[in-house]
């Protein structure tokens, strides 16, 4: 247990928790605060946002820990704050809200688009609350919403404040305290110039070899015969061009190639840069690609290890695949195993999809996708899902369930 002090809602409070409990956590259960909600607990729905140093932060992805010092405040603490009066009532007035468990981090980042846009321009609401997501209201009420409280402001001449009110930069939460700030500002620069990663894919000199946290198994079969399949294989740049997301920065040789690969999962992009070491061996038609590869703007670092092997079937070939990667930094948080592990499967089928386009001789890359987008395969998957279970209750021909 960790003694954390900081001031929530204008109090200050000490309270102790463990060094993992985040922020959502903190206030729920030590401060009874229950107006903070936990959706996804990924950083990706926004119903736990708060504002932290007076900047809407995720607080289910921030540590309580990380805090120290800093100023938390969550939708109780907004109670008397007029913009947020406001927005409240254009939310009633506009029918923004139906079950109202998106809206207390709804509110939160409303309010930072009220005091910062000039105008109720609604497609820069709509990308300010594109972190925010509601799954029952939909999003006309809430613009509408937003949007009336911007105007009716801006024509009482209240300015926008062009940095919402922030008054140092940095990630939320730091440096605020009054005994430590300096030295935590200094803290946080010496451990970033320490931990600075790699420039570009060609400063990785050699890549490692490295046993991996998570390992998961896939395969997929294509109707083509395995020869003309480990020959693709051979390919870097057509690997490549099969692969949502992927791209080459330079010239591949047999044994080594730099990429990055684009992800999006809602709000959070990633682009991973890096090189992999590519070993074949052409006697079990079998090969290994070792690689690694960083985020700079969340600053992760990912190693990863593919083993393939193609085996005949009667009906072309079946690729077996064992993936094993190690996430490290702010992504690794939601990069849940089970997450990640029905992202690879979908990559995988799209990835199997194009190649099997370009094995018949039509062009991979009108298929393939400038991002791997995570959101749209995890509502995919939850479509899938959803299919599955209604399938169970759906009657059955002797018309039992
Ligand atoms: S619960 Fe924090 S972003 Fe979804
Ligand atoms: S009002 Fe129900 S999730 Fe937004």
């Amino acid at each position: 247990m960790s003694m954390i002090a900081l001031t929530v809602n204008r109090r200050a409070v000490q309270v102790s928790a463990e060094p993992r409990t985040n922020v959502a956590d903190f206030v729920r259960e030590k401060l009874d605060l229950t107006g903070t909600h936990l959706g996804c607990e990924h950083g990706v729905c926004g119903a736990c946002t708060v504002l932290l140093d007076g900047v809407p932060a995720r607080s289910c992805i921030t540590y309580a820990v990380a805090c120290e010092g800093a100023e938390v405040t969550t939708i109780e603490g907004l109670d008397d704050d007029s913009v947020t009066t406001e927005l409240r009532a254009a939310f009633t007035r506009e029918h923004a809200l139906q079950c109202g468990y998106c809206t207390p981090g709804m509110l939160v980042s409303a309010r930072d688009l009220v005091l910062r846009l000039p105008q109720a321009d609604e497609r820069l609401i709509r990308v300010g609350l594109s972190g925010n997501l509601c799954r029952c209201t939909g999003y006309v009420g809430i613009v509408r919403a937003v949007q009336s409280v911007i105007e009716v402001r801006r024509a009482r001449n209240i300015a926008p404040e062009p940095d919402g009110g922030r008054k140092i930069l940095g990630p939320v939460g730091s440096g605020r305290s009054a005994h430590d700030g300096t030295y935590r500002a200094e803290r946080i620069r010496r451990a970033a110039s320490e931990q600075t990663l790699p420039e570009t894919a060609s400063s990785v000199p050699a890549i490692p070899d490295f046993i991996p946290a998570t390992v998961l198994k896939q395969q997929f079969s294509v109707a083509h015969p395995p020869g003309q399949v480990f020959a693709t294989f051979d390919d870097i740049g057509a690997v490549a061009a099969c692969l949502p997301g992927a791209s080459l920065t330079a010239p591949p040789k047999p044994e080594r190639v730099e990429g990055a690969i684009r992800v999006r999962i809602g709000p959070i992009v990633a682009t991973f840069q890096g090189a992999a070491r590519v070993e074949r061996n052409p006697a079990d038609m079998s090969g290994r690609i070792v690689g690694i590869g960083n985020d700079r703007r969340s600053r992760s670092l990912t190693q990863g290890e593919i083993r393939y092997r193609l085996v005949p079937i009667e009906q072309g070939t079946r690729v077996d695949l064992s993936i094993g990667y190690t996430l490290t930094g702010m992504l690794a948080q939601v990069g849940r195993p089970g997450l990640v592990r029905d992202l690879a499967a979908r990559l995988i089928a799209e990835f199997a999809c194009n190649l099997d386009h370009r094995l018949s001789g039509a062009s991979a890359s009108d298929a393939t996708a400038a991002e791997l987008n995570g959101m749209t395969l995890v509502l995919s998957l939850l479509r899938a899902r959803v299919t599955r279970w209604v399938g169970r209750f759906a009657p059955s021909k002797d018309g039992t369930t």
